[in-house]
């Protein structure tokens, strides 16, 4: 197989996961190999013919994005399009079915070679690219800057400095170029589970606001960190990126609670009343004045 999809090295700092933007003896760079072999664990027994059903739904030709991030971000067609923690590369892959050429970065290899594969197997190779890296990392040895920079669903609370994780996309992006994440919203993480269904009273059950120390799994496999909304847009905003929207909606891309159901545009809800934001999208561009332009 030719072209970078085929597992070649990348000049994206291929080697680099463990946070080498932290100095050795930062205890984050332990916290980072732990999520990466946590990640590395839950995707080392798929493959792209395993049949998952994203997977599956995905080499079928359907869409991995929800319909809401088309209509936000907008025209893709022949941009140069980078995915922040693009997991197994469903929803980068997507974008590159809508005419960008993609790269996917993230930690875990096992993550980027079900990625490659992918893009072999949907016939996208020539137009997609996926580097193991940490987000941190990324910007060491390479100069290529991107007309957009997306992240979305389950990446930030693997991230302990949102300042840092802002930089980086700022540094990737063409001045003007587009930012644009689609995160749960840290409201809903930080309530119970299930959201208060199942006849649970609905509870605040994990940290809203960032803290100093690390949530980590009791039994140590994994560790994560609590963002509010005002510390994601306000590290956006001190990077130079001029925010265009926030937009807070009452549905989710996963199944939260049995008690959700899902719509003919994929997306999750509850029936009736009950009124909480579930995702939250951020739009914005690169000023050309930000730090580093
Ligand atoms: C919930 S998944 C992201 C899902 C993906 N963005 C999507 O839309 O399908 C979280 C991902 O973050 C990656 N990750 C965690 N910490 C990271 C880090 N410091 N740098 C890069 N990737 C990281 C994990 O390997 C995992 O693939």
């Amino acid at each position: 197989m030719d072209g970078p999809a085929s597992g070649e090295a990348s000049e994206l700092g291929e080697e680099s996961t463990s946070g080498e933007a932290f100095e050795s003896g930062d205890p984050h760079r332990a916290r980072f190999e732990a999520n990466r072999e946590h990640w590395e664990s839950m995707v080392e027994p798929v493959s792209a013919t395993d049949g998952t059903a994203e997977i599956e739904s995905f080499l079928a030709g359907e869409s991995a994005l929800l319909p809401v991030q088309r209509e936000e971000l907008g025209d893709v067609d022949g941009a140069r399009l980078l995915d922040l923690q693009c997991s197994i590369g469903t929803r980068t892959l997507s974008w590159a079915r809508e005419g960008a050429t993609v790269t996917g970065a993230d930690i875990s290899a096992e993550s980027v070679r079900v990625a490659r594969e992918l893009a072999d197997e949907a016939g996208l190779a020539d137009r997609a690219e996926f580097v193991r890296s940490n987000v941190y990392d990324l910007p060491d040895g390479h100069d290529r800057r991107y007309d957009t920079v997306v992240t979305n669903f389950g990446v930030l609370c693997w991230l302990p400095d949102l300042d840092r994780w802002a930089a980086v996309a700022a540094e990737l992006l063409e001045p003007g170029g587009t930012f644009y994440l689609a995160e749960h919203h840290p409201i809903a993480t930080a309530l119970s589970d299930d959201l208060g269904t199942g006849g649970e009273p609905l509870s605040v059950e994990h940290p809203y606001f960032s803290t100093d120390d690390p949530v980590t799994a009791p039994d140590g496999s994994t560790h994560k960190w609590p963002h509010g909304l005002g510390e994601i847009l306000t590290a956006l905003a001190d990077a130079g990126i001029r925010i265009r929207f926030v937009h807070e909606y009452p549905f989710s891309p996963i199944r939260r609670s049995s008690e959700m159901v899902q719509d003919d545009r994929g997306r999750w809800r509850f029936e009736g009343d009950r009124d909480l934001p579930l995702l939250v999208t951020v739009k914005g561009e690169l000023r050309s004045d930000a730090p580093g332009v």
